[in-house]
């Protein structure tokens, strides 16, 4: 699920049934969706990750995103701890 404004688009959320984890789908659910982007006039896309959550950065980072920014203590953990929010961007060719 995203969001568009312009050109600029805001992946809010991605989620594949734990049961078909790491058989890719992430992978394929991103590139359709920037397809479905570029159609669109997109050319740049955000997100922001909790940097403690290794499957969804390791998906973005071989998607191509970058870190451009970081936001701390974002995410407030059931043990009451924090994580910070990391930044991502990617522009669609
Ligand atoms: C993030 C998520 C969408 C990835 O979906 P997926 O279908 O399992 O992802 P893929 O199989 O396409 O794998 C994506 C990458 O993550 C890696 N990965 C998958 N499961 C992993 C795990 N448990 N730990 C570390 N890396 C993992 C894969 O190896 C792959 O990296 P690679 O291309 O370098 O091999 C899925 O884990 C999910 O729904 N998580 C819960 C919701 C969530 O956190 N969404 C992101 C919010 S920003």
């Amino acid at each position: 699920m995203s969001r568009l404004a312009a050109d600029e688009a805001e992946i809010l959320t991605i989620v594949v049934d734990p049961t078909f984890r790491g058989h890719r789908i992430g992978h394929r659910l991103l590139e359709a969706h920037f397809e479905t982007l570029a159609r669109r006039k997109a050319k740049i896309v955000f997100l922001e990750v909790d940097e403690s959550n290794g499957p969804a950065r390791n998906l973005y980072n071989r998607q191509g995103f970058m870190v451009v920014g970081r936001r701390e203590a974002y995410y407030r953990n059931r043990d009451s701890s924090a994580t910070a929010a990391l930044v991502m961007r990617k522009a669609l060719n």
